[in-house]
């Protein structure tokens, strides 16, 4: 038992290493090493879905949740926060999210599954900070035209409220969008994709 414990860095480094370099053969022989180094409990609900409910979150509103240690933004989005959208295309470097950023169901306008909500992962691409949520549309100290978004206070990158990034920041791409789907009509599961998507 007490091999079993120390040699479970080694066994994992040799089963990734194998199963990267074999081929399907050497996949199934590497199953026994797996079942060998079950994560614990804890490092299994670090990687877990997160399943939260939308239904305090009121319109205009962020809510921020983790999984996986990282920040998920979900944001209600109202019908004037939406119409924003084609009209920043110009302004923005990746604004069809061409870029890989984002599940293919979450590739649209909206960058989402439900136009209504935005889930994603509120992480600065250019040095991983968090952006603040500047959802009103108003005009603020750093644009006087703001059309509502986020607002990375670390280097000033700005971002739509679809997470798109603006032309001429230091943040390259958009920020990105997680694996998620709707359990029902007010509860959303992050970490896994809707049933069917690729
Ligand atoms: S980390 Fe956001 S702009 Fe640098």
């Amino acid at each position: 038992m007490a091999d079993e414990v120390v040699d479970h860095g080694r066994r994992r480094f040799l089963t990734v290493t194998t199963a990267a370099v074999g081929g399907i053969g050497v996949v199934a022989a590497a199953v026994p090493f797996v079942e060998s180094w079950q994560p614990s409990a804890r490092a299994r609900a670090a990687g877990a879905p997160v399943t939260q409910s939308l239904k305090k979150i009121e319109p205009g509103q962020q809510l921020i949740v983790a999984w996986r240690s990282l920040p998920i933004f979900i944001v209600n989005r109202t019908p004037q926060q939406l119409a924003t959208l084609p009209k920043l295309n110009p302004r923005l470097v990746d604004p069809n999210s061409d870029v890989g950023q984002q599940p293919a169901y979450a590739k649209n306008e909206t960058r989402s599954i439900k136009p209504q909500w935005l889930v994603m992962i509120g992480i600065c691409t250019h040095l991983g900070c968090v952006p603040d949520y500047k959802g009103k549309i108003e005009p603020e100290p750093f644009d006087p035209n703001w059309q509502g978004g986020f607002y990375c206070p670390c280097h000033h990158s700005h971002y739509d409220i679809a997470g798109r990034v603006y032309k001429n920041m230091p943040a390259p791409k958009n920020m990105e969008i997680p694996a998620y789907h709707f359990i029902d009509d007010t509860t959303v599961q992050i970490g896994v994709d809707p049933k069917g998507a690729a």
